[in-house]
């Protein structure tokens, strides 16, 4: 089934017109949630997102958050007990191209789900990266549709053998093409700040309370490409990726090419949180 315009419907029901502007300009914003076993994941922390993506981007929906969560999970229940993604976007609506916000139209709302299974070897062995510079401008708070910046590293990193594309602004790191990155220095994390030059990832978020509770010192003062290449543990956070280890950046290894203790154990406290378990335990790493 799929969320169209706040009914559930059949694919067939879906009629985009040509005059939609998330057609014409990107103009909407997206949310991804995560589902484990036919349940949203962080559902609140979503919403909250995709609120505030709505009002930076000044798109009033007819639905309060509590209205459109009973949506998302009605969604979420013909989907059943599976492992995978609710995709939800949002745009401003069809009207005659203008540049300017359209005096009338209504905004126009497709939610569906899609079955995703957990990337486990990845999250075992790591993936590779390469640095690019990061392009875009500089509203990344907000979870907007365009996203031609990020596709195109994407698929240089693609191109390169690589499976995500870290991006340098003015020699610093900020976050991914569709993930944030986190380094481990001397048993401490360091992240990007928040702010308009990254997404506040809700991995990243669930990853700074994992870290608060073990008592593993998170900061965000962000770090610069240097500090990326002499980093002890780099990892990537998103609602597919969950806390993927990085072995290698640019063809060259991080510290021995392994995924890193600190890694392994924010992966643990990650699937005990979501009740489903792949990865190595931490204190079998710690022997
Ligand atoms: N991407 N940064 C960017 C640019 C992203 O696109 C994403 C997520 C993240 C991580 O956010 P979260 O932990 O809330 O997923 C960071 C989604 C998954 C996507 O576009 O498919």
């Amino acid at each position: 089934m799929f969320l169209w315009n706040g009914r559930l419907v059949q694919e067939n029901e879906i009629q985009v017109s040509y005059l939609d502007r998330g057609y014409y300009f990107g103009d909407g914003i997206y949310e991804v949630f995560r589902i484990y076993n036919g349940r949203l994941f962080e559902e609140q922390a979503h919403l909250s997102r995709l609120f505030k993506s709505l009002r930076e981007i000044r798109i009033t929906l007819p639905w309060s958050e509590s209205e459109l969560s009973g949506m998302l999970n009605s969604l979420a229940d013909t989907f059943g007990e599976k492992d995978g993604i609710l995709y939800l976007q949002i745009t401003r609506g069809a009207a005659k191209r203008s540049h300017l916000f359209p005096a009338s139209a209504e905004p126009v709302m497709l939610g569906y789900c899609e079955e995703v299974a957990r990337p486990v070897e990845q999250l075992k062995q790591g993936i590779t990266a390469i640095t690019l510079d990061d392009e875009r401008w500089n509203k990344c708070h907000i979870k907007s549709l365009n996203l031609l910046a990020n596709t195109l590293a994407r698929q240089e990193a693609e191109d390169a053998g690589a499976q995500e594309a870290i991006l340098i602004r003015d020699g610093r790191v900020t976050e991914c093409t569709a993930s944030n990155v986190m380094i481990v220095k001397k048993g401490v994390i360091l992240t990007h700040p928040n702010g308009p030059l990254i997404l506040d990832g809700i991995t990243k978020q669930v990853v700074e309370r994992l870290a608060k509770q073990s008592g593993i010192p998170y900061r965000t003062t962000g770090f610069t490409l240097e500090e990326l290449m002499e980093a002890d543990e780099v990892f990537v956070t998103s609602t597919t990726k969950e806390v993927m280890p990085v072995t290698m950046i640019n063809g060259i290894k991080v510290c021995s090419g392994i995924p890193g203790v600190i890694t392994q154990l924010l992966q643990q406290g990650f699937e005990q949180k979501i009740g489903l378990s792949a990865v190595p335990k931490a204190t079998e790493l710690l022997g």
